[in-house]
């Protein structure tokens, strides 16, 4: 009974945001930045379905329609002063970069700034202003229902944020904070909130334990414990959330949503970075996952969802600060994973690419025009680079049909982003975890090869250049009617 009143209050208080969902960041920082379309199928292939970008850049919000991802779009801190200032401004940014592009790209929110009451103090005063600028203009729009309007925080607007019962705003801020709660409560918004227990754990002040910090099991007796509310914290994460609702709930506001919108750990770091590492990132970002995704919400808030943006896609080399700046991460610029994340059972995001290794090989008792044939396509207008199995190159041993066209349907299959359907070739090819390398012949694909990277791929192949592969002149053409190419092209696009 005491479980059910719970939980009925909560459902009063907390509007629900639903299931919670992992997104990630894309940076954009990145001396070789992949094209929008290279992002997006690698967004595709990982199952990543929502995403934050640091702008509203044009072409990536075009590259996104269409696809089912869910965006948040920002404000620049740069152009934030203008569009808190002017009302007209405002109406303009929302036309140009929000109702130009809905409802192909489905925009949910609009991110007003970056960590503006820790890192842009001088435009804190029109902050509120320029969230209800944009606001008025969606709402003109009729776009108030699907899109929300809030701001990141750092969460180091947050003091004394253990234990978290005690946790208040920086008071300095209350002139901006109440009236931006009151907006985020009255518009059925949210409150964006950066969470960074690398940060927490970095601090020189700070006693944290690194497994508290990464969300491993803890003794019971080393648990921390919220001796006011007598709340069990198992991690940093939960505790600095649950320091936000209470600090929010100083200021009397019981009932707004929190979105964390980035959150994760850097791969490598600098000597007083000891703590940055492969093992560390893969750790935290595969719990944090694990922990969002299976909506048990916080000890304060149980069961109230805390969807999560992972800082970051890339890691962005050109970012400057300690190295660890540059490598928070989850790819290379050329879509090979940093690292390989630990996700069993966790859903179905990054569940297939990051997990296991997979291939596409030849069937072993597939016919040898149809391998001709799938080696000649996907050579030619598939556009893999064969040259690896010109003679006196790695893969030109053994020489046969089959292992030619394997490597060759592995290319394909790989610079596809390991997409659906196309691993096929009118069945002569199928899906395999085992590595089919061997000596010096890497095979697209293979983790520590760096060989899973993306390059200008097309989702949909050409109908154009139905000859003239880069090798047609080393492999019998003869046997190869357009028909068939047309045919095989058809199977690939469609399936
Ligand atoms: C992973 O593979 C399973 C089964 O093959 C599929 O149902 C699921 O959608 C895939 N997930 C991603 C993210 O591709
Ligand atoms: C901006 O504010 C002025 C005065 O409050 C109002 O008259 C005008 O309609 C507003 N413009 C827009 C684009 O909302
Ligand atoms: C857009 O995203 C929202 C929120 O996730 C979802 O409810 C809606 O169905 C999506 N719309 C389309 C057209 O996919
Ligand atoms: C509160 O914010 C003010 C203004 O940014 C800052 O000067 C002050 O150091 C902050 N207080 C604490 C304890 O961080
Ligand atoms: C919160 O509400 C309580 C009780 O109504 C009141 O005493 C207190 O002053 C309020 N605090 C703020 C910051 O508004
Ligand atoms: C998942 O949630 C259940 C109950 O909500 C909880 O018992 C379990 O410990 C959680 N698991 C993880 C990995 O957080
Ligand atoms: C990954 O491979 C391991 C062992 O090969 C297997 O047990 C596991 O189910 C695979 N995971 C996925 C998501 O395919
Ligand atoms: C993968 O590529 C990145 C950047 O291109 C490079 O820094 C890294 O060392 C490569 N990793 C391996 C294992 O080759
Ligand atoms: C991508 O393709 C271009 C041209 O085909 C090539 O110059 C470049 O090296 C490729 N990049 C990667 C990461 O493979
Ligand atoms: C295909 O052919 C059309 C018409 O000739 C041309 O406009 C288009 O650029 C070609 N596409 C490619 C990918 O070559």
């Amino acid at each position: 009974m005491a479980v059910l009143i719970i939980f009925h209050l909560l459902a009063i208080f907390m509007p629900a945001l639903g299931d919670a969902f992992i997104g990630v960041n894309i940076g954009t920082d990145v001396t070789n930045m992949p094209s929008p379309t290279e992002v997006v199928t690698l967004l595709k292939a990982q199952g990543i379905q929502h995403v934050r970008l640091y702008d509203a850049d044009r072409a990536m919000l075009h590259a996104l329609a269409n696809t089912g991802i869910r965006v948040i779009v920002s404000v620049p801190n740069d152009q934030l002063l203008g569009i808190g200032q002017s009302n007209a401004t405002a109406a303009n940014w929302v036309a140009r970069n929000i109702i130009a592009h809905v409802p192909a790209t489905n925009i949910t929110a609009i991110a007003v700034g970056s960590e503006v009451l820790t890192s842009l103090t001088n435009a804190a005063p029109v902050l509120v202003s320029a969230l209800k600028f944009l606001q008025a203009a969606l709402v003109a729009a009729n776009l108030d229902q699907q899109i929300k309007v809030s701001t990141p925080h750092s969460s180091s607007v947050i003091l004394d944020s253990f234990p978290p019962s005690q946790a208040f705003f920086n008071k300095t801020w209350d002139p901006v904070m109440v009236p931006l709660l009151k907006f985020l409560q009255s518009t059925g918004s949210y409150l964006m909130l950066n969470v960074y227990p690398y940060y927490d754990f970095m601090k020189p002040s700070a006693v944290i334990p690194l497994d508290y910090a990464l969300f491993r099991p803890l003794p019971p007796n080393k648990e921390a414990i919220d001796s006011n509310t007598l709340l069990h914290y198992t991690n940093v994460f939960d505790a600095v959330v649950d320091a936000a609702y209470f600090a929010m709930s100083y200021l009397n506001f019981t009932n707004i949503p929190i979105l964390v919108t980035e959150s994760g750990w850097p791969s490598k770091g600098d000597s007083s970075e000891p703590d940055a590492t492969i093992d560390n990132a893969n750790t935290y970002n595969s719990n944090l996952i694990r922990h969002v995704l299976n909506n048990s919400g916080t000890p304060k808030q149980p069961g109230i969802a805390i969807s999560t943006y992972i800082y970051e896609l890339y890691n962005e080399d050109l970012r400057t600060g300690p190295v660890s700046e540059n490598n928070w991460g989850l790819f290379y610029a050329n879509g090979a994973p940093v690292y390989t994340l630990h996700l069993t059972n966790a859903g179905t995001v990054f569940a297939n690419d990051t997990t296991n290794q997979t291939f596409c090989v030849a069937k072993s008792n597939a016919d040898t025009k149809m391998l001709q044939a799938a080696l000649d396509w996907a050579c030619g207008p598939g556009k893999v680079d064969c040259s690896p199995l010109l003679q006196g190159q790695p893969c030109y041993d053994p020489n046969n049909v089959a292992a030619h066209a394997t490597y060759a349907i592995n290319a394909y299959y790989q610079q596809m982003a390991k997409s659906a359907g196309t691993c096929d070739f009118k069945g002569v090819a199928s899906v395999t975890t085992t590595n089919p390398s061997h000596g010096s012949c890497i095979f697209p694909g293979s983790y520590g090869k760096n060989g899973s990277s993306i390059n200008g791929t097309e989702l949909a192949p050409s109908t154009n250049s139905t000859n003239s592969g880069c090798l047609s002149q080393y492999y019998n053409g003869g046997s190869l009617t357009s028909s068939l190419i047309l045919t095989l092209i058809l199977s690939v696009a469609v399936l």
